[in-house]
Formats: C-alpha cells, structure tokens, sequence
C-alpha cells in the first residue's frame, strides 16, 4: 500500500521524520545527557576499552557507516574508520581485540557483510549489529548491537533507512562519548540536535516543490560530480549512489580538495556540480571549491545552510549540530534523485539490475 505516492521511495522518503521519531523513542536520558541502547551488550568498563571502531557495510549502509565513523571519532574520540565489507573479507586484515566491530545492514542478510561477521567471531573479535530488519541474520550472529527502526523498507534502493542508520551512529557515538570525555554540556547540545531532527526533516520535504523544479533543470545532464568535505564528503558520495541507482545518470563523488588534483579536467557546462556546503569551519574552503568550477563555467547545485552566491541554484536545509548535520543535508538530494528518474520515466522502485537484498557473494 503506497498510500496515495507514486512509489515506494517517494513514500519512504516522505517517512522519515516519524522514522527518525522512532529512532528517538525512548533512548534519551536527559538526567545523565546520554541515551540507552537496550541491546549493545557493552558494559561501561568494555566501552572504554575500546581502542579503534572498524564499520564494515555495503553500498549505502557503507555511506551511513562512513558518517558514523567521523561522528564516533568526534564524540567519543576513538579511531574510527568504514570499509566496504568484501574489501575487508578478501584483504586477510589484522583482527584487533581492542577494536570494535560494526557491522551495518538494512536487511540484516547481506552475504558480505554476514561472512564478514562470521570471520570476526571465529577469531574472537566483539561485532556489534546496526541493522533494520529485526531477527535477520546479522542481528542474530552479532554479540548485540542497535535496531535502526526505520521500519519496512521496500523500495530497492535505500533512503529512510539510510537516516536511521545515520541517526543511530549518533546515539551510538553520543553513548560511547559519554562514557568516555564527552563532556555533559556538549551530550546536551547533541541531545537538543537530535530532538530537532523530525521537525527539520519536515521541513526540507516540504520543500520538495523547489527541487521537482531542479531536476527538471540538471536532467539533461550526461554525468554528474558530486563534491564534499570530510563530513560533506559521505553525504556527496551517497547522493551520487543514489542518483546513479534510479536515474542511469553517470555520477561521480570526490572529495572538494580533490577535484584540483584532476576531476576539474571534466568540469564543463554539460558536467553540472552538486556541492555539499555546510556552514561549518570549512565553510570557506567549501566557496572556493566553487569558485575554481564557476571558473571552468561548470554549473552549480549547492545544498547549503544559506544561499550560496558562486552556486546556480541552491537548496537551502535548515542548520543542527555540525556533528548531525550530514544527517539532515543528504535528504534533498533523495528527492532530486526520485524527479530526476521520474522525469526519465524510470522504474524507480526497482531499478534494473537491483536487487534489495544481495544475499549471494
Ligand atoms: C542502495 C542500496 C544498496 C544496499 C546494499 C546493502 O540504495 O540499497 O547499496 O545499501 O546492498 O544492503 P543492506 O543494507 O541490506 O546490507
């Protein structure tokens, strides 16, 4: 039942502030300003043991992994890092007893990611689950670990569950920061960020007018760059699956600082730019990425906190905590992936060549 949407993924996109919502549910204590997480099935004394945090996922689940690790690295301040589930499998990698493992997965049933997980426990190392799919495989053979509650999904390609994936990194890294040096003003502004999180996601969806209108503009694009920094960078990444997932258009994915060491050569009219501009420190470094593509007159969409003067066209989402904020700047670029596909006439809930779950290597 798509009630009353065109697809599953207009559907899903449009549910994720009460997604979020259920995220949120019942985890936050406001007294210690830190939140609970039922299932981790790690103690206090096993959090701070923790030395290095190692995310293993695939495709968009690898995205929300790659925000969770920056956001666990700048709350809690452990070493954290993502990596494709397959790439860490083949690669005979060294398994850590301080390190924590995370394996992160909308169906829970992921042939890569399961065998990943089944290596670490027969070596003995600590995997935690961050999955949707409540009872799936991975959620059984991890030693505990976090439901995502985005509820079902079922569109092939990945968008409410992305957020929630997101949104319970967050928690996650609030908790292991508490634990550790997070200090308590800084769990409260975190805590404040996420209450806001629905209400912020309301309103950039109804939003959704303004950027129909832009799809319609860069459609005709052969190929797209998506560009970003540090916490930008995941975001832009994302937003380049996505597109490239419904719509068929090339799209590539760069870090900002990257582009001057070779992508620029591509940079021309029909090789428009998505570019995620947060307002943060790196702000300014983020205009002047622009300024070098206005300079080779590549056209601009900038998703911003405020309208960007070197950008044709800009998305404007509303500011959180800069840590939260890749939570919020990713999901316009869901819409202009869904009229972008919808304007080509795609079949956007089941792109070809996809399937929702991969459950073969
Ligand atoms: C993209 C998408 C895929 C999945 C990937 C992992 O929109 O849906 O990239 O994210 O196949 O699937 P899960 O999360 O079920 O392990």
């Amino acid at each position: 039942d798509m009630g009353g949407h065109d697809t599953y993924m207009h559907k899903e996109i449009h549910e994720q502030a009460d997604a979020v919502d259920r995220a949120l549910r019942g985890r936050i204590d406001d007294r210690f300003s830190t939140v609970h997480l039922g299932g981790l099935n790690l103690d206090a004394r096993d959090a701070r043991a923790v030395r290095r945090v190692k995310i293993l996922g695939c495709g968009t689940s690898y995205h929300a992994g790659q925000i969770g690790a920056q956001m666990i690295e700048e709350l809690a301040r452990i070493p954290s890092d993502a990596e494709p589930a397959s790439e860490f499998r083949y690669r005979n990698p060294v398994v850590d007893p301080d390190t924590l493992y995370i394996a992160v997965s909308q169906s829970g049933e992921t042939y890569d990611v399961l065998a990943a997980v089944q290596e670490l426990k027969r070596k003995g190392a600590r995997v935690l689950g961050l999955v949707n799919v409540v009872g799936s495989a991975i959620a059984r053979e991890t030693d505990g670990g976090i439901y995502v509650h985005a509820g079902p999904e079922v569109c092939v390609v990945s968008t409410k569950c992305f957020t929630n994936m997101v949104v319970s990194f967050g928690l996650l890294a609030l908790h292991l920061g508490r634990i550790r040096d997070l200090s308590v003003a800084d769990g409260k502004r975190i805590i404040e960020g996420l209450r806001k999180l629905p209400a912020q996601i309301s309103e950039i969806l109804a939003n959704e007018e303004q950027i129909e209108k832009l799809a319609a503009e860069y459609a005709d694009a052969k190929s797209m760059m998506f560009i970003g920094r540090v916490r930008g960078y995941p975001v832009a990444r994302e937003a380049s699956l996505k597109l490239k997932e419904v719509s068929y258009i090339h799209a590539e994915a760069y870090p900002a600082s990257e582009l001057k060491h070779g992508p620029l050569a591509l940079i021309e009219p029909a090789m428009p730019t998505v570019a995620i501009v947060p307002d943060d420190d790196l702000l300014e470094k983020n205009r002047a990425a622009l300024e070098e593509i206005k300079a080779r007159s590549g056209r601009i969409l900038a998703v911003a906190h405020r309208e960007q003067e070197k950008a044709d066209h800009t998305i404007v989402v509303p500011k959180n905590e800069d840590e939260l904020d890749p939570i919020l700047m990713g999901i316009p670029l869901q819409l202009l992936a869904y009229y972008t596909a919808k304007a080509m006439g795609r079949d956007i809930d089941k792109p070809r060549n996809l399937a929702k779950s991969v459950t073969v290597e």
